[in-house]
């Protein structure tokens, strides 16, 4: 096990709330969700809150008159709302994306908020995790105030979207108390928990004249503030009773099973890429995160020494020595990827592909390596597009006589955008 020494700069950017419940590095199904939610700003920040670090009307919102964070909570609500919990079927499932046109959800929210979305999704983080992780964040959004602290609700990622519309189910303003009682009743709300929700709920935002011009007499006018009327006086802070909401965005269909809650890890590496040499040594280059910052290494070491690492952290002369759990944080050498020898093309924003090579250990005498893409496929009748395995057997490209190990190249045309690693070049276009 080896050991890399950090000192730490100052720069503190990461979200870290104070609930501490870590997991071991590496864990695909929560790596990019961890990230997603407690990586915001600074290098590699994700960004995905913030178009909703406020609550009210204004800069940074989507559009005049509009409340990202209200628009969020409404679309996981309107998402969930088709759930029927004796069936044990809808939920959190990302059908919204196939319900859009349905006259009980009426307006621009749904589609701007899928879109937004879209560029987090991977085959790990699902839309439905996504809507998940928006309300999430909206409700901490819409609780901080001068009088208040934050709320945090619970983020359990896991969940699977639906290839499908769901039926019909969200209540609608013109529909009679007994209609309403039904929805909530399948959604699992009594008429107490769907008074509360309701209330809830409609502490934020409010209704939009162009879709409701009966109740809002400013009409279609999208500059103009007053199309707008909001629900309450105090919009910006949520009001109480926050374990509804707990419940809306953990309502998922019966064969989904969710994961712990997804707290941030307080050292975590990331675009680790190790290159095989000619001369028989490796270099490995990555980042680590701890909680004030990220720090780039490159060291170099022999063939086949290096398993696993610890990170130790010298801060103001205190050391701390992170060891991911006891074991170490892992690392793979029997096949792997060469970030400097593979590159992906990006061609007149129409055409998208993968040129991948990876290094295989040769004392292993395997007759295949498999090559497994997961690619954004559009689905008709929704915007949220859903993920196809591509299966190729990579060929023998080269081997590298004396250190044990061979390439092996695949080559996919992705036909859409997809995220390339950081550190992958262009494939030049002769
Ligand atoms: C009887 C049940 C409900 C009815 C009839 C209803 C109806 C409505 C209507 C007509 C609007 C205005 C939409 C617009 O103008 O774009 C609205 C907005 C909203 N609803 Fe509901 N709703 C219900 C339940 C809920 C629940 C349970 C939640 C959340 C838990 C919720 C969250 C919201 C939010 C956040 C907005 C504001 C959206 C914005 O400002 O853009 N609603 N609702």
């Amino acid at each position: 096990m080896s050991t890399l020494k950090l000192t730490l700069f100052s720069s503190i950017f990461l979200l870290v709330s104070s609930r501490i419940n870590t997991y071991t590095w590496p864990d695909p199904k929560t790596d990019i969700l961890e990230a997603i939610y407690y990586q915001q700003s600074g290098y590699d920040g994700r960004r995905f809150g913030f178009f909703v670090r406020s609550c009210d009307i204004g800069a940074g919102n989507i559009g005049p008159g509009r409340t990202n964070s209200a628009e969020w909570v409404r679309t996981a609500y309107h998402d969930m709302a088709t759930a029927d919990v004796e069936a044990g079927t809808g939920g959190m499932d990302a059908s919204i994306g196939f319900e859009r046109d349905r006259p009980e959800n009426v307006g621009r929210a749904f589609t701007d908020t899928l879109l937004f979305f879209e560029d987090f999704m991977s085959v790990h983080s699902s839309m439905a995790d996504l809507i998940a992780l928006g309300a999430v964040m909206s409700i901490t959004a819409c609780t901080a105030s001068a009088s208040q602290r934050p709320i945090y609700l619970s983020f359990r990622g896991g969940r699977i979207d639906a290839t499908g519309p769901g039926p019909l189910g969200v209540p609608e303003p013109h529909q009679d108390l007994a209609t309403h009682i039904n929805s909530f009743k399948k959604q699992g709300f009594n008429v107490t928990e769907m008074i509360a929700l309701v209330a809830c709920g409609h502490s934020l935002g409010g209704v939009n004249g162009r879709d409701f011009p009966e109740i809002v007499s400013v009409k279609n006018d999208s500059t103009n503030i007053e199309s707008k009327r909001n629900f309450d006086t105090t919009q910006t802070v949520l009001d109480n009773n926050i374990a509804l909401f707990q419940r809306m965005i953990d309502t998922v269909p019966k064969t989904v099973q969710l994961s712990g809650v997804i707290a941030p890890i307080s050292v975590k590496p990331n675009n680790i890429f190790i290159a095989v040499k000619q001369d028989g040594n490796m270099t490995i280059t990555g980042d680590i995160r701890t909680t004030t910052g990220w720090h780039p290494y490159s060291p170099a070491f022999e063939c086949h020494v290096l398993s696993s690492f610890t990170v130790e952290v010298i801060d103001d002369g205190q050391s701390t020595v992170y060891t991911n759990g006891g074991a170490g944080f892992p690392i793979q050498t029997d096949i792997i990827p060469q970030a400097g020898l593979s590159c992906g093309t990006i061609f007149l924003g129409t055409s998208y592909s993968l040129n991948l090579t990876v290094a295989v250990r040769d004392d292993f005498q395997l007759q295949q390596v498999i090559l497994t893409i997961p690619i954004p496929i559009q689905q008709a009748g929704s915007i949220v597009p859903r993920f196809e395995l591509y299966i190729q057997t990579m060929q023998r490209t080269k081997t590298l006589n004396g250190t044990g190990y061979s390439f092996r190249g695949g080559l996919k045309d992705i036909g859409m955008p997809f995220q390339l690693w950081k550190g992958l070049g262009s494939c030049s276009l002769d």
